[in-house]
């Protein structure tokens, strides 16, 4: 992969990153479709990274399945499908990590300790060895995006980082690698994340600046026997941190909630 980028760069070509865990779906599609409109070459990676996975959450189930995204990539007109595998990125006594401080703090952070560290070790890895030009990422993972920016930002890392929409289903459900998880009633369930959030989006447009009122409203909508909300928060809509005062337009609303086994995050900008 690093001689393939070399020799790229050497004939002047830009190079788009789309990092992925696979399980390609038209969320993923979009990156791929927005990088090729970047860049001269477009490197897809999947790689379902151990480091950001907490010891009880779903590593050893995520699904795998390279071949048919190796296929979706060929269609969609990607260069490279770099699918490494664990002892291919860490060396058995890798000691080494790179941390953002403070906005990994908050939100899923707090109840995923290690995993934006896993994140922003592993992306920092994937480019090092793919050296993008631009690296594409979903808003899906608003968070994460946040992240990403700021440690590119903070390391004077050389590459440009480029935010794509939240491709949905027809329901309004976010698509993820995770909703194959569910039972057709937990899916049913989970489209009342969005109907929540559009819910807070209202309030906000009839002219509520109350947080507490719009917290309240999305907890209450999305709330029925089989969810379990993990948090809902008014956030800065570029930094994902928290706000103490609502500015139209340039906050979000950012969600995570449990159904069944499955845990879903969303998010709208309010
Ligand atoms: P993964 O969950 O596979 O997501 C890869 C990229 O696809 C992320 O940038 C994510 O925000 C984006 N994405 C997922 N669902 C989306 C949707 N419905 N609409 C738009 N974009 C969507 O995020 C990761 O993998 C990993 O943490 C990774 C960055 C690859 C590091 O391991």
């Amino acid at each position: 992969m690093k001689e393939f980028s070399a020799a790229a760069k050497a004939e002047g070509k830009k190079i788009a990153l789309v990092p992925t865990m696979g399980a390609l779906h038209d969320g993923h599609i979009s990156l791929i479709d927005r990088a090729r409109s970047l860049a001269d070459v477009v490197v897809v990676s999947v790689f379902v990274n151990p480091t950001q996975f907490g010891p009880n959450e779903d590593y050893d189930k995520y699904p795998r399945q390279l071949e048919a995204d190796a296929q979706k990539c060929r269609e969609h007109s990607a260069d490279v499908v770099f699918a490494p595998s664990p002892s291919d990125i860490y060396a058995p006594d890798a000691s080494t990590f790179v941390s953002e401080e403070q906005i990994s703090q908050n939100l899923c952070g707090l109840s995923r300790p290690k995993h934006f560290r896993g994140v922003t070790t592993v992306v920092t890895i994937l480019f090092n060895i793919v050296k993008p030009d631009f690296g594409v990422f979903g808003e899906k993972d608003a968070q994460q995006v946040s992240i990403i920016e700021r440690m590119v930002r903070d390391l004077f890392m050389d590459v440009q980082i480029v935010r794509a929409p939240i491709v949905r289903e027809e329901s309004g459900l976010a698509l993820s690698s995770r909703n194959k998880y569910m039972t057709p009633a937990e899916r049913d369930g989970a489209t009342r994340i969005r109907k929540s959030l559009l819910a807070g989006k209202a309030l906000v447009d009839d002219g509520c600046t109350n947080i507490d009122r719009i917290k309240a409203l999305v907890i209450n909508t999305v709330t029925d026997a089989k969810t379990r909300v993990v948090y809902v928060e008014v956030v800065d809509a570029k930094t994902s941190l928290p706000v103490s005062e609502l500015k139209i337009g340039q906050c979000r609303i950012s969600m995570a909630v449990w159904y069944g086994q499955t845990r879903l995050i969303d998010n709208i900008i309010i």
